[in-house]
């Protein structure tokens, strides 16, 4: 499913940014062109960071204690 029309950027794409250390909407447009366009999936981005925080913050405290 497309999250960003303007990058053609799926759910997909954003997850495997988050998943690659994107932290910010910025970083994950760095990534993979999500949000850089006319901004109206930045919300919807925000909200997969959101999800994707607990995940993200356990495998960096995995990646740290290791
Ligand atoms: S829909 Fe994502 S920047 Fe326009």
């Amino acid at each position: 499913m497309y999250v960003c029309i303007c990058a053609a950027a799926t759910t997909q794409q954003v997850h495997a940014a988050i998943l690659s250390g994107a932290r910010t909407v910025d970083s994950i447009g760095d990534r993979c062109g999500a949000g850089s366009g006319c901004g109206s999936c930045v919300e919807r981005l925000e909200c997969l960071l959101a999800e994707a925080e607990p995940r993200t913050r356990a495998d960096e405290e995995l990646s740290r204690s290791a």
